[in-house]
C-alpha cells in the first residue's frame, strides 16, 4: 500500500484525531446495548498504539444516520460506556450536540498524553455527510494529525474522513492497512483455483463485482435472491421468487462474459421453497426445475450447498460477499451455514466481504477459522469493485 500509515508519522505527544467505525449495531431489546462489538474491537490496535506513544487521542464516529441533527437515540453514548470500560479512568466521552463547541475544545486541552476522547455522532452536524469545509476546519483545529482507521466509512467523502484529511498531515491506521492489503492481495495477485461466492437479494447490487472479478477469478458460485434473475434468464421457472425483469438481459451477458474469460459460473441446482418468509414456515426442497407457481425460493437446496462446498474446498482463495438465502430465519438459514461451515474448514486464503456474510459468519462462531472478515459493508464491496475509496485516497502517499 502506498499510504502513509500510524508507523510512518511522528504521533509521540501529539494530538491525533482519529477517524473510527463505530456504527456499530445495538440491541433491539436494549437499545444501549451493543450487539455486535467487532468494529470497535478491530479498532483497538491503532488506538492502543497511538496511546501506546504517548499521544492524546481524539476518537470520532458517525452511528446510524441521524440526519444532521442531534438525536439521543443515535448517541455514541454506549459506545462511550464500552471504552470506559477498557480504558477506565484514561477515558472521556465529550458528548456536544455540534460535536465541537467551547466545552469540547477545552476537554480536548485537558487531554493527558497517553489517554483518549470520543466525540459525538459526527452525523449529528448537516455538513458532514456534505463534507462541508467549515465542519472539517472545526474537527481538524482539535489536532495535529489526523489518522483514518474507519474501514467501514471509507466509501463515502465526508467532511470528517476526506475532509480533515485535507487539511491535517495524515495517516491510515492498522485496521485500513490490514483491509487493504489482505483484500488487494486476493484480488491483485490471488492463488488459483479462485472461487468467489454471491449472494445477497439483488443482481442490480452485485454487477460492479462481478465484472471485476470476472476477469480475475476461476469459479463464480451464485446463491440468494439474485440467482432467481440469472436462472429466469436462463428460461427457468422460479414461481414467486425474487425477480429484477429489468436485469435478466444483463444476466445472460456476464454469463457469456464469463465464458469468454474462461469463468465458470454455477447457478443453484436445488432450492428450498415455502409459501411466506417467517419463522416456522413450512419448507420443502426442491430441484430447479420443479420450483413451484405459488411458491418463493428462499435459500439453496442440499445438492447445491454440496455442489459450493466442493469448489470451496477445491480452491486457494476464496471471497465470499452475501447471503446464500434469508438467513436471518432458521428455516431458511442452511444454505449460508454450509457456505460458512466450508470456508472455515478449507485451508485457502478465505475473504468474507463485511454486511450480511460477517454477520453469519460471527453468528456462526466462526470468525477465527477466517483469514479476513472485513469490517466493511459497503465499503468492502466498493473495493471488491475496484473503486477507489475516497476515504483511504485522501490519505497522504508514502
Ligand atoms: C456501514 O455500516 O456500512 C458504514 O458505517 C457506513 O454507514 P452508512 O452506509 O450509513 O454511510
Amino acid at each position: 500500500m502506498n499510504k502513509k500509515t500510524v508507523k510512518d508519522i511522528d504521533v509521540k505527544g501529539k494530538k491525533v484525531l482519529v477517524r473510527v467505525d463505530f456504527n456499530v449495531p445495538l440491541s433491539k431489546e436494549n437499545k444501549g446495548e451493543i450487539a455486535d462489538d467487532s468494529r470497535i474491537k478491530a479498532a483497538i490496535p491503532t488506538i492502543d498504539y497511538l496511546l501506546d506513544q504517548g499521544s492524546k487521542v481524539i476518537l470520532m464516529s458517525h452511528l446510524g444516520r441521524p440526519k444532521g441533527e442531534a438525536n439521543p437515540e443515535f448517541s455514541l453514548k454506549p459506545v462511550a460506556e464500552y471504552l470506559a470500560n477498557i480504558y477506565a479512568d484514561k477515558f472521556h466521552f465529550l458528548p456536544s450536540d455540534t460535536v465541537v463547541d467551547e466545552e469540547v475544545k477545552a476537554g480536548v486541552e485537558k487531554l493527558e498524553d497517553g489517554e483518549l476522547a470520543l466525540l459525538e455522532n459526527t452525523r449529528y452536524v448537516a455538513g458532514e455527510t456534505k463534507n462541508d469545509p467549515e465542519f472539517a476546519k472545526e474537527l481538524a483545529s482539535l489536532a495535529d494529525l489526523y489518522v483514518n482507521d474507519a474501514f467501514g466509512t471509507s466509501h463515502r467523502a465526508h467532511a470528517s474522513n476526506v475532509g480533515v484529511a485535507s487539511i491535517l498531515p495524515s495517516a491510515v491506521g492498522f485496521l485500513i492497512e490490514k483491509e487493504i492489503s489482505l483484500m488487494g492481495k486476493a484480488l491483485e495477485a490471488p492463488e488459483h483455483p479462485f472461487v468467489s461466492i454471491l449472494g445477497g437479494a439483488k443482481v442490480s447490487d452485485k454487477i460492479g463485482v462481478i465484472e471485476n472479478l470476472i476477469t480475475k477469478v476461476d469459479t463464480i458460485l451464485i446463491g440468494g435472491g439474485m440467482a432467481y434473475t440469472f436462472l429466469k434468464a436462463q428460461g427457468k421457472e422460479i414461481g414467486k421468487s425474487l425477480l429484477e425483469e429489468d436485469k435478466m438481459d444483463l444476466s445472460l451477458s456476464l454469463i457469456e462474459k464469463a465464458k469468454e474469460n474462461g469463468v465458470e459460473i454455477l447457478l443453484p441446482v436445488d432450492v428450498v421453497v415455502a409459501d411466506e418468509i417467517k419463522d416456522g414456515a413450512e419448507t420443502e426442497i426442491v430441484d430447479i426445475d420443479s420450483i413451484p407457481a405459488d411458491k418463493e425460493a428462499l435459500d439453496i437446496g442440499e445438492k447445491t450447498a454440496e455442489l459450493f462446498a466442493s469448489k470451496i474446498k477445491e480452491a486457494k482463495t476464496v471471497v465470499w460477499n452475501g447471503p446464500m438465502g434469508v438467513f436471518e430465519i432458521k428455516e431458511f438459514a442452511n444454505g449460508t451455514n454450509q457456505v460458512a461451515e466450508a470456508l472455515a474448514q478449507s485451508d485457502a486464503v478465505t475473504i468474507v466481504g463485511g454486511g450480511d456474510s460477517a454477520l453469519a459468519i460471527e453468528n456462526a462462531g466462526l470468525k477465527d477459522k477466517i483469514t479476513h472478515v472485513s469490517t466493511g459493508g459497503g465499503a468492502s464491496l466498493e473495493f471488491l469493485e475496484g473503486k477507489d475509496l475516497p476515504g483511504i485516497a485522501a490519505i497522504e502517499d508514502k
